[in-house]
């Protein structure tokens, strides 16, 4: 029961996100309601001790390579520093992020990185302040910008931008937000949405895509296609002329198309949500209980890693989003895990 997990396509798992809390202390509109979702019962989310269980499983017998915290909003942990901790102390040794709103990163972010967090992904779709507030119902900008700053002084590189547009006003916002990461050295990744929202908002014919994400920031950048090898990553991205990025190479943004250029042919994913479910996929309509066995004395890890097997080879081959009949899955992205 050791050795890489491959599903029925031939793809294999390399990446396990992990969402450690499905609360958050934003409301974006887009994704959950103003005063927020049925949160689970807190004895229904995993310990520390369980999550550190099921990657070390994932780690030593199945082949994870990298494993992304994820929420809800994963700060809000109290206990993230020793999960992190425990998981950067497995042989081997993952690779280990964190994708966050970046309000807890001023306070925390040195922290993380001793603990053995490797790099960030923070959540910011503007820099107007009003619109910030406008689209997360918190007036918090001046808290996500301080929480890049100290995630760049801890050295969790490269910082990372994640930005969903949600309406046309999204695209007057992007090249503003492309500006400050330029600026500072963080790459920005613009991401289309996906029909995940927790109520059912998500329209086909009002949502912002790659195309014309790229025509608006072509009016005041000069991007060129990256030669990189893309590999696994959602992102496609491209270099910006003039620019220089942290690392002294060239500066890149990305474009993280879901919906009009799916890249599921080359998905490494695995999840596990916050109380103890493995999802195949995001768009998964089944989920494989792993909480049982992660809260019993009595399973064998080797009981655990065939569980987790068993999940994968149910995985299909892409998210159907743009298939007739198409259905929404029963849990909202803060609940699966971003
Ligand atoms: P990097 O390793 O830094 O490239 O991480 P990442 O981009 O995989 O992780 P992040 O959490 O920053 O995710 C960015 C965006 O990618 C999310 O907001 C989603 O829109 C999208 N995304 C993440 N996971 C999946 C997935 O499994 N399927 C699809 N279709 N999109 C995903
Ligand atoms: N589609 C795509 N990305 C989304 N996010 C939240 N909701 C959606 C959605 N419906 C993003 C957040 C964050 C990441 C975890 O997922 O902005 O960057
Ligand atoms: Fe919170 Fe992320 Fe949802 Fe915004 S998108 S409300 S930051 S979970």
């Amino acid at each position: 029961t050791s050795g890489p997990m491959v599903d029925t396509f031939g793809r294999a798992v390399r990446d396990l996100r992990v969402s450690v809390t499905d609360r958050c202390n934003l409301r974006c509109t887009y994704c959950m309601p103003a005063e927020g979702l049925d949160w689970l019962a807190r004895d229904k989310v995993l310990t520390a001790a369980e999550i550190v269980r099921a990657v070390s499983i994932g780690v030593r017998h199945l082949g994870v390579e990298a494993v992304r915290f994820t929420g809800g909003e994963p700060l809000l942990r109290k206990d993230l520093p020793e999960i992190i901790e425990a998981v950067a102390a497995l042989d081997p040794r993952p690779e280990i992020a964190l994708t966050t709103n970046g309000l807890g990163l001023r306070h925390q972010a040195a922290r993380l990185a001793e603990a053995g967090l490797n790099r960030v992904n923070v959540s910011l779709d503007t820099v107007d302040a009003a619109r910030f507030a406008a689209i997360t119902r918190r007036d918090r900008l001046p808290d996500v910008l301080a929480g890049l700053d100290a995630a760049a002084a801890a050295g969790l590189l490269p910082v990372k931008v994640n930005a969903v547009l949600d309406t046309e006003h999204g695209l007057d916002d992007a090249a503003a937000l492309l500006r400050m990461c330029l600026d500072r050295g963080y790459e920005l990744r613009i991401i289309e949405q996906m029909p995940l929202d927790a109520e059912h908002h998500w329209s086909r014919t009002t949502m912002i895509t790659a195309d014309q994400i790229l025509e608006r920031l072509q009016r005041e950048f000069d991007l060129q296609p990256d030669s990189a090898p893309r590999g696994a990553a959602p992102a496609q991205r491209w270099t910006v002329a003039g620019y220089l990025g942290a690392d002294g190479g060239p500066a890149r943004v990305g474009v993280i198309a879901s919906v009009t250029r799916p890249f599921c042919g080359d998905c490494d994913r695995t999840r596990l949500t916050a109380d103890g479910q493995l999802r195949n996929c995001l768009f998964a309509t089944n989920e494989t209980n792993l909480a049982d066995l992660l809260k019993s004395t009595s399973s064998s890890d080797e009981e655990i890693a065939l569980r987790w097997r068993e999940s994968t080879w149910g995985k299909l081959p892409g998210h159907g989003v743009n298939e007739p009949g198409f259905l929404q899955p029963s849990r909202p992205m803060s609940a699966i895990g971003g």
